[in-house]
């Protein structure tokens, strides 16, 4: 199974997506929830492992979606750092099948490349086996020059995890050049594993959970949340088709506080000297810093 499916529409799905198109705005970024996939595979009586299997046969799907309804970014929630406390057998086999998957993206970059797919991992990567690690790596780095559509995979991630790591990392690089009146909300953000992403429009969660699960709780406070009672391995294009519709009817919403926090965001920026040399050239650090973790994982 490809990273991008080959999913055929029917004509009714066509035309309902070019509807949508036309008739209002498409969120830029959608985050999933992908939950409920050993509860599908229990009522399908199928091994745990093929019920996360088909749930990555279904974020091939919605990746095809996304890209033909115009969605430019997409967070997929894949693993949690929590999920760590399930049994060693279940852990294993969705480590097994990331293996698979990164592999067959490194197999396929030319297919990422066609459709300007880069992918991110957001998540603490050190934390995975180290054959896994350099896998992922490999795949950040070989497909860092496309920027048609980005797909962050969180894996091995929570949002406490990311905010500790932000914390760590002012320490780490800006000790000595940072002063106390650079901290702001502004330069944690850019701390953070979506330092390059713009906040979620839209988060759709599966399988009537109405929690965020410790999941970009930094960046949701102006997203849409759409919760539904599908299991993730059974969402189809309606559903998906849904979320946007949800997102189209809310967004006027979530707007105006949007509007406002952009700017109390610059005011609070300017105020903490946040576009001093300072700060920039400890942001280029982090991204020096970054990259090269990347080199050298993907070199082990
Ligand atoms: C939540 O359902 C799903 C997960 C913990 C794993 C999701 C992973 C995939 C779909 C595969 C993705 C792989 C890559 C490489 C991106 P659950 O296990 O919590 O199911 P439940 O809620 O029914 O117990
Ligand atoms: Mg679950």
């Amino acid at each position: 199974m490809s990273w991008v499916s080959d999913y055929k529409y029917t004509w009714t799905e066509r035309l309902a997506m070019r509807t949508l198109r036309a008739c209002g705005h498409i969120p830029h970024h959608v985050a999933f929830v992908m939950d409920g996939n050993r509860r599908f595979a229990r009522s399908q009586q199928i091994d745990k492992i093929e019920g996360h299997s088909r749930g990555f046969a279904k974020l091939a799907d919605c990746l095809r979606w996304c890209l033909d309804v115009g969605v430019r970014e997409v967070t997929t929630f894949a693993f949690s750092i929590e999920n760590f406390k399930r049994s060693s057998e279940e852990v294993e086999g969705l480590f097994n099948l990331a293996r698979e998957k990164f592999a067959r993206l490194l197999e396929e970059t030319a297919r990422l490349d066609e459709h300007g797919i880069r992918i991110r991992i957001i998540g603490n990567i050190e934390l995975l086996p180290l054959d896994l690690q350099k896998l992922v790596a490999s795949a950040m780095l070989s497909t860092e020059r496309n920027g048609k559509l980005f797909l962050n995979v969180a894996f091995a991630y929570t949002s406490r995890d990311e905010i500790t790591q932000a914390v760590e990392t002012v320490l780490r690089h800006g000790c000595e050049d940072l002063a106390a009146e650079d901290i702001s909300e502004r330069l944690l953000e850019e701390c953070l594993y979506t330092r390059h992403s713009p906040p979620p429009d839209l988060v759709f969660r599966t399988s009537g959970e109405t929690r965020l699960s410790d999941f970009m709780m930094w960046q949701l406070s102006t997203s849409v949340l759409y919760f539904s009672n599908v299991l993730w391995p059974q969402i189809t294009f309606w559903h998906f088709l849904a979320s946007i519709v949800a997102y189209q009817r809310d967004r006027w919403q979530l707007e105006d506080f949007r509007r406002e926090r952009r700017m109390e965001s610059v005011q609070l920026a300017k105020t903490s000297g946040f576009y001093s040399e300072r700060v920039q050239k400890f942001l280029a650090i982090i991204d020096e810093d970054r990259r090269k973790l990347l080199v050298r994982l993907a070199a082990n």
